[in-house]
This record gives C-alpha cells, structure tokens and sequence, in this order.
C-alpha cells in the first residue's frame, strides 16, 4: 500500500527522517512473534489469583445462544463518542431481530466532568426514548436494560460492574472502584424512569455473542475503535482467579480480556519517543500501554506528535516559517484525519495538501506531502499489525484455528487496509501458506461483526434470564 517509488524527488535529508520514521515504526515478523508470545503468556496471567498487567475479566456471560431467543430489551451503549438507547426484538424466526435506536452525542466536557452529571445525563437521554418509543406503562413495571459499559469492571455478578479504571480519555472522579449500578439506577429513580439495570456488559462481549448468534464459527469479539479490546469464552477450570466458586470445570465463561492494559510494564512493545509523550500526557500514565499505540483515539495524536517534532526539532524543518499554532493543540487531528490522508487517490496528494490548508493553515511542498502519507501509512500500518498479535495470542492460547473472529468499531470499519494489514500479520504470525486463490479462507478470519452493543447486548439479557428462570448462577 505504499507509494514506494514516489520518494524518487524526495531530498535526501527529508528521505534520512523518513527512513528513521520507518525505523522506529515497523515491526517485523519475528517482532511480531515474540509480541505474541509474551501475550499468551499475559493473558494466562490474567487468570491467575495474582494476575497480570492485563485483568481478563470473567463477565458471567456463560453460554453461547442458539439463534432461538425471544423477547424485546432494552440496551444501552456508553461507548468512547456516543451514547446509543436502542430497543431489539429477537424474533422468532432464527437469528433474526428487530431494533429502533437513537443516538445521542457523549459532550467532550461529560468525559472529564462530574459523576452526578454524567448519571444524570444518561438517564435524561433513557427517558427521552421511553417518551418517544413507549406508550403508558402499567404502575409498577420496571423495564430491564442491558448496560453496554465499556470500560474494565469487576463483576462478582452479571448485573453488577465496579469500574477498575477509565480508560479512552475518560477521567471523572468518584466513579473508579465503585459499582457503577447504583449510580445509574438513583439518576433514573430521581426522574421516576421505570428501568433497572438486567446486565452490564462489556462491548467485546456483546460483540461475541452477537457474532456467534449469525456465525457460530465466531471464538474472538474485538473491538477496534476509540479504543481496542478483545472477549472470548474460557473453561471455568482454566481460570484459577474463580476456583473457590466451585463451578464445574467445563462451565463456559466469556472472558473481557481488556487487553489494551498489556505490556503496561513496558517489557516488549517497541514505543517511539512519540508514545512516550502519550501516555505521559494522558489522564491515566502507566495504564493502556497496548491500546495507546494502536486504537483510534491514538492514531491522529501520534502523527501529530511526529508532525511537531519533525517542525521543531529536526533539521530539515518542515512547514518552514510558518505559524503551526493550531496543529500544536492536542489530540487537534483524529483517525479520521489520518484515514483521509491515506485514501487520497492523487497523484500529487492534492487531497492531504487541501486537508492541511484548510484545517490547520499550513502549505506543504510536494515532499513534505509524500512524508506526511508515509507517515499516516506507518502508523496505521503499526496498528494493525499489533492489533493482530492480540487475536493470534488468543488463537493459540486456545488452538482456535480455524475460527472466525467478530470485529468493530471505526478503526476496523473505516480505516483504509487495517483488514488487509491486520490479516497480513496473522498469516506472518502464525505462519500459514500462501493462499492459493484470493476465495481461499485463511485459517483465522477477522470478519465484520453484528451489532454486540445492541443484539449483543439483548442476547446477553435473554440468555441471564433464561439462567435465572432455570435457578442456575
Ligand atoms: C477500552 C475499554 C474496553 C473496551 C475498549 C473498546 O479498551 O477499556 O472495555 O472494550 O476500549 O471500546
């Protein structure tokens, strides 16, 4: 995907940067496969009593569904962007579903503010859909939710999560190391909104179950978007943290893996000086040392990163004598920006020099535009390839070949070649043949995935109260 021979007129002290810029942001296959390695050997960890970096959180979602549910829920989403209220009606003809939604925008002020606000919020947006889609209701009836919390929680039970930590910018006090149930259901108590809480549910695991409802063959949910993570389903026996239950050893229990806490210890990944400033300057230093390189809400502030540095710092100076003032704001560029850059059909790169005027004042010469292109397909590329040492480490933990794997989020979906680049990686991992034709499936395939915070979340729902009619856990 690279425009190799364009760099032909490039100068050669801009090629020299260039060239260290491929130096610290590519990772080659043996890279990759001691990356993965030390993945396993990490999410093994997580399941011990003394755990690792990465907290492989049992989520009490203990069977897969069998395209049979019924029944309509009401799920909510409290992604990284959004805010989604949507009701689902699993259907009686198999694998089939209804669902009305509304979406609301998550205020960037809400991420860093107020619990109070942030509960109250929620329930406003909870409200306003009854109001819409919900006639009257019989006094009384109390509406089950299925809560799609995206972020690490502790969860002794299905509808109870005690937030670990925030992750994906989030920083608001007073709702780490508490459950987050309460929270939620006195907001909607002190508005008279007739919901309780059914399920908290983390997005990967939503996305598992969705997945396999349609795809059977589906072992891995994966979010790539503002964040990364994955879910799959472990025998209760394998996870010694859960051995004083006493549950039978061959008890299916979805795993949130949370994976973008791996190598907070910074052993193996190999982080530029770039990622260094990340995570020093986030909410949360020393945490999400994984998904700091590689989810959505990164990707554009590392570029911008090098983009200040190669202004500043370097000899040749790019943008010379001009004012950088607004690409020196934080997190100014986002994935989408980087997406724009590497999808510009032209030539000359008229759409990234158009991009660049107009959202942050600065001409670029012809050379700067192929260095700024190289730099957005390293990145990317850089993603990608992690994101897939993360799938392969789960894969051979579990001898999951051949399986499917149920992926989402805006990376996944919209970033150009991250499929291609992420299935790339695996075949390098885990060292398959060459295909013989493009038809051929590879032995793990990274599919796009239904939708886990909505029908994943409604199944999960479906799926409890099948457990709890049968008096089981
Ligand atoms: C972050 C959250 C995790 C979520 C992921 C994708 O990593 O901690 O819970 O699954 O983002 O949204």
């Amino acid at each position: 995907f690279s425009r190799e021979g364009s760099l032909a007129d490039v100068p050669k002290d801009l090629l020299g940067e260039i060239k260290k810029l491929e130096q610290h942001l590519s990772i080659d296959t043996k890279k990759l496969k001691e990356i993965t390695n030390h993945f396993v050997a990490e999410l093994e960890k997580g399941l011990t009593v003394e755990g690792g970096s990465i907290p492989m959180n049992p989520t009490w979602v203990m069977e897969y569904p069998d395209g049979y549910e019924t029944g309509t829920y009401l799920a909510l989403d409290m992604g990284g962007t959004n805010l989604r209220v949507c009701e689902i009606t699993l259907t009686d003809t198999k694998s089939e579903f209804d669902i009305i939604q509304s979406k609301y925008r998550m205020p960037e002020e809400l991420k860093t503010g107020e619990s109070e606000e942030l509960w109250d919020y929620i329930a406003d947006c909870l409200q306003q859909f009854l109001d819409t889609h919900h006639g009257d209701l019989a006094p009384g009836t109390m509406i089950p939710l299925g809560f799609t919390f995206s972020y690490p929680a502790t969860q002794n039970y299905i509808d109870e999560g005690t937030l670990q930590r925030w992750t994906k910018g989030f920083d608001i006090d007073g709702v780490e190391g508490h459950n987050i149930v309460p929270m939620l259901e006195s907001a909607l108590k002190a508005k008279d909104v007739p919901i309780r809480v059914s399920a908290v549910i983390n997005d990967t695991t939503g996305t598992l179950i969705a997945s396999a409802y349609t795809d059977p063959t589906v072992k891995i949910g994966c979010i790539f978007g503002t964040g990364c993570n994955a879910a799959y389903m472990e025998n209760c026996g394998s996870i010694p943290k859960l051995a004083h239950l006493n549950l039978p050893a061959d008890c299916p229990m979805a795993i949130n893996c949370e994976w973008g806490a791996f190598d907070n210890e910074h052993v193996i990944l190999p982080r530029t000086p770039y990622d260094i400033i990340i995570d020093k300057d986030s909410p949360r230093p020393g945490q999400q040392a994984f998904e700091k390189m590689i989810a959505g809400l990164y990707l554009g502030e590392i570029f911008r990163l090098i983009m200040v540095d190669l202004h500043d710092n370097k000899d040749i100076h790019i943008f010379e004598g001009q004012d950088i003032k607004k690409l020196r704001k934080a997190y100014t560029l986002d994935a989408s920006f980087l997406s724009a850059i590497e999808d510009d059909p032209f030539e000359n790169l008229q759409e990234t020099a158009d991009l660049f005027s107009d959202k942050l004042g600065i001409a670029t010469t012809r050379p700067e535009l192929e260095l700024i292109r190289r730099a957005a397909e390293l990145i990317g590329t850089r993603a990608a390839r992690l994101s897939a040492c993360g799938v392969a480490a789960i894969c051979k933990k579990k001898n999951f070949q051949p399986c499917h794997v149920g992926a989402d989020g805006s990376v996944f979906n919209k970033y150009p070649h991250f499929k291609a680049r992420g299935a790339q990686a695996l075949r390098e991992i885990l060292d398959w043949p060459v295909k013989k034709n493009a038809k051929e499936e590879d032995p793990v395939e990274i599919l796009a995935a239904e939708d886990g915070s909505g029908v994943g979340a409604a199944l999960i729902a479906a799926l409890t109260l099948k457990r709890v009619q049968a008096g089981n856990v």
